[in-house]
């Protein structure tokens, strides 16, 4: 996963809601129908082939594989060996799996340095190392290249004063230029937090700042502090003050991929585009809390106060009054070495066929890491549920079942630097899956806690919340109780509306059916140390899922999920619920345009809605007349119109500045980087509107109702 999940902060905070407007004003979802509370049967009832494939998932097969990822070197470019392991293991379940390789332009880190002056003019050095940790031998390994560093960071050195600028949001920095604080030929000094890494550094490097220090802070943990008292890892749950959030800092909102390749795929010999629109320029690094902690005390009465600032969620959990600084003569000087390196990198891409050749179902997870070893919350245990999961289909096969769809198996390379396996793929086969992909599912942190998170397109919410149901949850308030009623806790029984952050995304901005299944801790579970050399196997092992009885309970549901998208003779897709939710997202945006003074012209898409509702009732009427009549030509109508619709969402220059985000119905907010906005283009046109002038926003009115009335087209009977 290449940005932490928005749920797992709404839950420290104050709801999803309140949250989301503060990390987009338009990312809210007040008119969406919550799902029900109540499980209507309990045990779950499953068919014969269900409890087959619910069975085959074994913690103790689980458990091996995720120790086996824990200690491989996994950094994109450089893990190969963890590649052909993977496909050596689909292959003994009988997936004809094959490696496919790209070239990709990297940045890697050679060597970084950074210290601090005091108001005394002391001057000294700031630790950039996570400490080796006895109990974790992971944590060792080639202790050299466990540098802490940001992906594609350029070389380059910089001292100057610094300023503290909150999570770095571009109302971050414009409520602090507002109020009169500059930050041209000054160091940002950013928490992290809310809107993706690589934007916090765009944002510093858009307001004049000349480098960008980033780091996590223990007001983010929840409860499982040290200053609550807990022990932190690895005598306890609570975070390492030394851990480091490492990542990518491509500008992921514009344009993930192979930077040099936007659009097409970086074969060997591929032409290569100019990467300074889409790469930060300014020199970045992350640090510890514990590191940090010094750096922001020392500009306490300095500037601006955290209470003249006045931003939700500036103050975090130091010991520190978090004021704007900058402090006079009070300094930081970083020194950055990167090198830049075309490397090979390897998906593993794995098929069975199915009956049909013109219907595919596509499931990913990506494999690459930070750390040279670990990552037992991110990807392990996704990869660890993908490797489980081909034993557990080819139980199914065993017995006779074959699926009617085809089924790709994607483990994915190089998706922490910016989705750039799956996106160069999917540039590649691009053709191939317009013609036949249902759905892609995508597992990335199966496991970094117990609360399920779901995100799908609307057409798939039915089926995924049915198929919570019929799986048990371990371990999350008390006995005798599913997945879907832990979801239901955690989520209020809304599924999240896909932004980015993971590989669904390529996908789905070429107009395919998209789900994306994790979970995570919440407030009063032990702190994952996302990114950092200490998600370990150790950690998952003692802490994060002792037993490996979530990893199972994931793979359970990815697979009925699976099997009824690859097995069922009508495809299990709800446009009527599309349309449903279409509705709601228009109510939002109506709302928020007024709010906005925006006074638009909502008709057209007003009309496209109710046409494209139209249509998935019409759609409907047809599916049941195929099933009553069992009439086989009648069917595969219905499910290639099911197959399609999304297809006509596809705006073919992409929204505007961002060609490669095509979906006029969803796509992560400029300034996020993942949550989504819906309607995007017409959200955004009123969001960033210069003058009152939103010409952009009544455009994309039009352009926005003409997809969906191609998408109803589609559906039309
Ligand atoms: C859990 O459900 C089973 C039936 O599946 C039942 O026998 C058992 O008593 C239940 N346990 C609790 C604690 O409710
Ligand atoms: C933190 O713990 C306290 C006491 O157990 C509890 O009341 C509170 O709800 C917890 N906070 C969150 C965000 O869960
Ligand atoms: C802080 O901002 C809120 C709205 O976001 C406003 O209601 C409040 O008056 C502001 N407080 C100060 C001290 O400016
Ligand atoms: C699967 O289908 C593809 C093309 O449709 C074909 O090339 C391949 O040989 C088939 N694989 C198997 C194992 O049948
Ligand atoms: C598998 O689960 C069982 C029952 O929950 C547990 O006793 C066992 O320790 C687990 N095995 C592993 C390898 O985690
Ligand atoms: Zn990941």
């Amino acid at each position: 996963m290449l940005a932490e999940y928005l749920v797992t902060i709404a839950t420290l905070v104050a709801g999803a809601s309140a949250c989301q407007r503060d990390f987009n004003v338009a990312a809210r979802h007040t008119h969406r129908q919550a799902l029900s509370k109540r499980n209507d049967e309990w045990p779950p009832v499953l068919d014969d082939q269900e409890t087959l494939l619910v069975n085959a998932f074994d913690n103790v097969t689980i458990d091996e594989w995720s120790h086996y990822y824990g200690y491989q070197n996994k950094l994109a470019g450089y893990g190969r060996e963890a590649a052909q392991w993977t496909a050596d293991r689909w292959s003994e379940n009988g997936v004809d799996a094959h490696l496919s390789e790209y070239h990709v332009y990297f940045r890697y880190p050679v060597s970084a340095s950074l210290s601090f002056t005091g108001a005394d003019g002391q001057q000294q050095e700031v630790n950039l190392k996570e400490p080796v940790l006895e109990d974790d031998e992971a944590t060792g390994f080639d202790v050299i290249s466990q540098q802490t560093f940001l992906g594609y960071s350029p070389s380059g050195n910089a001292e100057a004063e610094y300023i503290y600028a909150g999570r770095g949001s571009i109302d971050d920095f414009e409520r602090l230029v507002e109020l009169g604080v500059s930050f041209e030929g000054k160091i940002a000094l950013i928490k992290y937090g809310g809107l993706f890494r690589g934007l916090k550094v765009k944002n510093a490097q858009d307001h004049g700042a000349i480098a960008a220090v980033l780091f996590s802070d223990p007001g983010d943990d929840g409860n499982m502090t040290v200053a609550n008292g807990y022990e932190a890892y690895p005598d306890g749950p609570a975070r390492s003050p030394h851990s480091v959030q490492k990542g990518s800092t491509l500008f992921l909102s514009t344009s993930p991929g192979d930077p040099t390749t936007p659009g097409y795929p970086s074969h060997k010999d591929a032409p290569r585009a100019d990467t300074s629109e889409v790469i930060a320029k300014i020199p970045s690094i992350p640090i510890s809390y514990a590191a940090a902690e010094p750096l922001l005390k020392a500009l306490d009465g300095h500037g601006l106060s955290a209470q003249q600032v006045n931003r939700t969620r500036w103050v975090g959990g130091l010991d520190a009054e978090y004021s704007s600084g900058p402090a006079p003569n009070v300094k930081l000087a970083l020194d950055v070495v990167s090198r830049e390196e075309i490397r090979p990198i390897h998906n593993v891409i794995g098929h069975i066929n199915g009956t049909n050749p013109d219907e595919t179902i596509v499931i990913g997870n990506h494999r690459d890491t930070w750390m040279v070893q670990g990552g037992n919350g991110d990807p392990n245990s996704g990869s660890a549920v993908l490797v489980e999961f081909t034993r557990a289909i080819n139980k199914l096969r065993a017995s006779g079942w074959q699926p009617k769809r085809n089924i790709v198996l994607a483990s994915w390379d190089a998706e922490e630097w910016g989705l750039i396996g799956s996106t160069e793929w999917v540039e590649e086969h691009v053709d191939w899956l317009t013609d036949t992909a249902v759905a892609y599912l995508n597992i990335d942190v199966a496991v970094s806690g117990p609360r399920p998170n779901l995100a799908t397109t609307p057409e798939l919410h039915t089926l995924a919340t049915n198929m919570m149901k019929k799986v048990v949850h371990p371990n999350f308030g008390g006995y005798n109780r599913s997945l879907y009623d832990a979801w239901h806790d955690v989520s209020g029984g809304v599924v999240d509306v896909l932004g980015s952050g993971s590989d669904y995304t390529p996908f789905l901005h070429r107009g395919i059916s998209s789900f994306d299944v994790g979970s995570s801790g919440g407030a009063n579970d032990p702190v994952w140390h996302y990114h950092s050399n200490y998600d370990t196997y150790h950690w998952m092992a003692t802490l994060g899922d002792p037993g490996f009885s979530l990893h199972a309970s994931q793979g359970q549901y990815l697979a009925l999920v699976a099997y009824h998208l690859a097995s069922d003779d009508i495809l299990p897709i709800d446009t009527q619920n599309y349309a449903a939710e279409l509705r709601a997202y228009y109510e939002d945006l109506a709302e928020f345009a007024s709010e906005e003074g925006a006074d638009l012209d909502l008709s057209e898409l007003d009309q496209a809605i109710n046409q494209f509702k139209d249509s998935a009732d019409q759609v409907k009427a047809l599916e049941t007349l195929a099933i009553e009549r069992d009439d086989e030509a009648l069917k595969t109508v219905v499910n290639h119109k099911y197959r399609d619709f999304q297809r006509g969402f596809i705006s073919q220059g992409g929204l505007p500045n961002r060609e490669f985000y095509k979906h006029v119905v969803t796509a992560p907010g400029l300034d996020t980087g993942y949550a989504a906005v819906t309607f995007p283009g017409i959200t955004e046109g009123v969001q960033y509107a210069e003058n009152g002038d939103f010409a952009v926003a009544q455009e994309w009115v039009s352009k926005t109702a003409r997809g969906i009335a191609v998408a109803a087209g589609i559906l039309k009977t």
